[in-house]
C-alpha cells in the first residue's frame, strides 16, 4: 500500500511538473523532455558533483543562469530520490574573484579529513575548476585553478574555502574538471584531472593539500580534442576488482564532436595501468558528453551525461532553455569474447514511469504498425524487441513525413539512429546525421531497447553493450512507431511501453 502510495505521488509529482514546463512557450511543448532533466529555464551544460547522501541524489550541473548560451558558469542543484524526478534548488555555486565555477565532484568526507564538519556530521565537500577568464585574456597560462566549498547542511548551502584555490596550475592551460574520491590503497583522496591532452592523477589527505602521482594517456585512446570531464572508480566483474578510467573528449567523437571513451585497468593508489590503450566508447551517439558517476552509492554505479554535443549544443531549437541530461544509467561490466565492456542501462526507476503497455506479436506485413493516431500511444516511450540476426529498422514519424529512423545494418553489423530527414537539423551542418556503432555482442539474437523522448533518442543495444544518443527536433510530434524489414520478420513480441494510459 505504501509503496503504491508514494508511486501515485510521485506519477502525480512527474505529472504536474511536466504541466508547468507545457505552459511556458513553445518549443517547451515541442521539446522539453518528459523524462529527462532539464534546468527550468537557461543554460546547462555538464553534470556536476553527482553525489548521494542520506537517501537522496544531488545533481549540480553547469549552469549559466542568465541567458540560453553558455556564460559564466555557476552551479545549479538537483535532488532526487529515485534519479528520475528531480525536484530544482537554488544556485549553488557563484562566480567569485577567482573565477568562474567549473566541472567538478563532490564527497562525502567521512572522516571530516577536511575539518570543515566533524566526524559526527560529516561536511559535503566540492571540488572544482575555477576559471578565471579576466587572467586568460590577459595571456597568462595558469587561469584554471581547482577550488573547494564544503555544506553542512547536506548539500543545500555551500561555503567556499577561505584558502581557495587549493591546487594551481603549474602554467598548464587546460587543467579542470576534478573529479575526486577516496582511494583506500592509498589511503588519500585521489584526484582525477583532464590536463589538455593527457590525466594527471594527485592525492592529498584532506582534500586541501594535493600532491602530484602520476600521468596517464598521453599514447593512449582517442586524441581529436581536448580532455576533458574524467572518472576513475572500481566496478566488480566476477569477483575481481576493475578500475574504469572515463575521458570524454571535445572534438574526436565516434560520429563527430564530443564523446566519452573508457580504459579499463588497475589502479594502485598512484598510477593507473590500462589493459589496452584501445579506444572504448561508453556511448556512440553524438549527444552523450561530460558524463560521470555518482559517488558514494556502495557497489552500484550510476552514471548521466550531458546529452548534447560542443559542436552545436548552442544552437539547437529550444528557446527558454537549453541542453537537457542523458537518462540515468546503471553501469555494469561484461564480457564478450575475450573482451570487457561496460555495459549500460536506463535506472530501473523508469520503468513505473511508463506504465502503459502495449504488446505487438506476430508481426506479418512491413511496415507493421507499433503506434499511431489510431493505434494511440506515443513518445515518450520505450520499445523494446528481441530479433533474429536480420537488418530492420524503427520508424517514428509525423504527419509531415519527418522520420527518426533506428536500426541494425546486418551486413556492415552496426546500429544506427539516422536523424537527417527527423524535422529541423538546418541549424548547424553537422547536426543532420546518420550516426553509426558497431555490434558488439557476439549473440545470435538482438536484442535493442530505445527510449524516446520528445527530443532525445537513446538505445540500449545486447543489454547495453552498445548505447547510443541522439538529439532529434521534428516540426510536429512523432505519432506513429513502426517496424520495417525484409519479408520475413523475425521478431519475437515487441513490447512498447509509455507514459500514463492514453
Ligand atoms: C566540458 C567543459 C569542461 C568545463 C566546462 C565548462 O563540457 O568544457 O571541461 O569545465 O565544460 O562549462
Amino acid at each position: 500500500m505504501k509503496r503504491s502510495g508514494t508511486l501515485i505521488c510521485s506519477i502525480l509529482f512527474f505529472y504536474s511538473s511536466v504541466l508547468h514546463a507545457q505552459k511556458a512557450d513553445t518549443s517547451d511543448t515541442r521539446y522539453r523532455p518528459l523524462l529527462h532533466f532539464t534546468p527550468k529555464a537557461n543554460w546547462m551544460n555538464d553534470p556536476n558533483g553527482m553525489v548521494y547522501y542520506k537517501g537522496t541524489y544531488h545533481l549540480f550541473y553547469q549552469y549559466y543562469p542568465n541567458g540560453n548560451v553558455w556564460g559564466p558558469m555557476h552551479w545549479g542543484h538537483a535532488t532526487s530520490t529515485n534519479l528520475m524526478n528531480w525536484k530544482h534548488g537554488p544556485i549553488a555555486l557563484y562566480p567569485d574573484s577567482l573565477g568562474m565555477i567549473f566541472s567538478g565532484s563532490a564527497v562525502v568526507d567521512k572522516n571530516n579529513t577536511s575539518g570543515f564538519g566533524t566526524k559526527a556530521k560529516p561536511p559535503l565537500v566540492a571540488i572544482f575548476t575555477q576559471h578565471n577568464e579576466a587572467a586568460r585574456l590577459k595571456g597568462t597560462k595558469d587561469f584554471q585553478n581547482q577550488s573547494i566549498a564544503y555544506s553542512l547542511d547536506e548539500g543545500k548551502t555551500w561555503i567556499k574555502y577561505a584558502n581557495n584555490p587549493v591546487l594551481k596550475s603549474p602554467g598548464l592551460v587546460d587543467f579542470r574538471d576534478p573529479k575526486v574520491a577516496w582511494n583506500t590503497a592509498a589511503n588519500k583522496w585521489i584526484m582525477t584531472l583532464a590536463v589538455a591532452d593527457r590525466i594527471h592523477f594527485y592525492s592529498s589527505p584532506d582534500l586541501k593539500n594535493w600532491t602530484k602521482e602520476s600521468e596517464f594517456g598521453e599514447k593512449a585512446g582517442a586524441h581529436g580534442g581536448v580532455w576533458e570531464c574524467p572518472d576513475l572508480f572500481p566496478m566488480k566483474h566476477e569477483g575481481k576488482e576493475v578500475w574504469v578510467l572515463l575521458v570524454s573528449l571535445n572534438p574526436g567523437g565516434p560520429n563527430k564532436g564530443s564523446a566519452t571513451q573508457y580504459f579499463l585497468g588497475d589502479f594502485d593508489g598512484k598510477v593507473f595501468h590500462p589493459y589496452s590503450t584501445e579506444t572504448k566508447w561508453i556511448d556512440y551517439g553524438p549527444d552523450n558528453y561530460a558524463g560521470v558517476t555518482w559517488s558514494n552509492t556502495r557497489d552500484k554505479t550510476f552514471f548521466m551525461g550531458w546529452m548534447s554535443n560542443w559542436s552545436y549544443a548552442q544552437v539547437v531549437p529550444t528557446t527558454t532553455w537549453r541542453s537537457a541530461m542523458t537518462l540515468p544509467r546503471e553501469l555494469r561490466l561484461e564480457k564478450t569474447g575475450n573482451d570487457l565492456r561496460i555495459a549500460s542501462w536506463p535506472v530501473k526507476s523508469l520503468l513505473p514511469i511508463l506504465s502503459g503497455t502495449a504488446i505487438s506479436k506476430g508481426m506479418g506485413k512491413s511496415p507493421y504498425e507499433l503506434f499511431s493516431k489510431i493505434k494511440p500511444s506515443g513518445v515518450p516511450c520505450q520499445i523494446s524487441l528481441s530479433a533474429a540476426l536480420h537488418s530492420f529498422s524503427l520508424r517514428f514519424s509525423n504527419e509531415i513525413g519527418e522520420e527518426l529512423l533506428i536500426g541494425y545494418d546486418q551486413q556492415l553489423n552496426q546500429y544506427y539512429i539516422d536523424r537527417s530527414k527527423s524535422g529541423n537539423t538546418a541549424f548547424h551542418a553537422e547536426f543532420p546525421l546518420k550516426a553509426v556503432a558497431p555490434r558488439i555482442s557476439l549473440a545470435d539474437t538482438i536484442k535493442l531497447s530505445v527510449v524516446v523522448d520528445r527530443s532525445s533518442v537513446e538505445i540500449f543495444a545486447d543489454k547495453g553493450l552498445t548505447a547510443m544518443t541522439a538529439l532529434y527536433f521534428p516540426s510536429g510530434a512523432f505519432t506513429k512507431a513502426e517496424l520495417i524489414s525484409g519479408m520475413p520478420f523475425k521478431f519475437d513480441a515487441v513490447e512498447l511501453t509509455y507514459l500514463g494510459k492514453r
